[in-house]
């Protein structure tokens, strides 16, 4: 290796130690079970199994922060994802909002998920189980469409 290759290797390293200072919080905020969606929708297994594999990690407060999510650059970005994710809609906090609000949420799911905008091109990549099929958009859909605010008090539990 030539001297200045060497030395773009070693600014290279350096850099990459220096930015780990950086560190995004991971947070897993407490939620009330209370304001878990399964607390005021029912949610059928089928449909629970999907949120779950699929958009638990960016929109519940049950995000499982994998080993990488904790290594500058790619901490900044799953940070971004998640808290801009949650805050778009999170599962945890369902009953926090407002029912006008989460009624238009639900269609918004069922929308994005036909238009294959949810759970975007990178996540699955890492997570391959949250690839959907046809089948499993269909099963969303026809619960958003169904599933009426308030309707049903006894519930399934989604997993912890
Ligand atoms: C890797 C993280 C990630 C995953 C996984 C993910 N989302 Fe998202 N989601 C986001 C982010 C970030 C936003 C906000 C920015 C945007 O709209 O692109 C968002 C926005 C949304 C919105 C828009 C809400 C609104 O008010 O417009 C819906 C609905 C949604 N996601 C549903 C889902 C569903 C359903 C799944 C699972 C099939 C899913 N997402 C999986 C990160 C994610």
């Amino acid at each position: 290796m030539g001297v200045l290759l060497k030395r773009v290797a070693l600014a290279v390293i350096v850099l990459l130690v220096v930015i780990q200072v950086f560190r995004p919080s991971r947070t897993n905020p407490t939620a009330d079970p209370k304001n878990e969606i399964t607390a005021s929708l029912a949610v059928p297994p089928e449909v629970a199994a999907i949120f779950n594999r699929s958009c638990g990690d960016c929109h519940t407060n049950r995000t499982i922060w994998p080993w990488y999510s904790g290594v500058a650059s790619v901490s900044w970005m799953v940070a971004y994802d998640v808290n801009h994710g949650r805050s778009a809609l999170n599962f945890s906090e369902w009953g926090m909002g407002n029912p006008k609000k989460n009624a238009d949420t639900l269609q918004e799911v069922c929308k994005e998920l036909t238009e294959k905008e949810m759970p975007g091109t990178f996540y699955p990549i890492l997570h391959p189980a949250a690839n959907l099929t046809d089948a499993d958009i269909q099963t969303v859909c026809r619960w958003t469409q169904d599933v009426r605010p308030g309707s049903a008090a006894e519930s399934m539990q989604t997993n912890p």
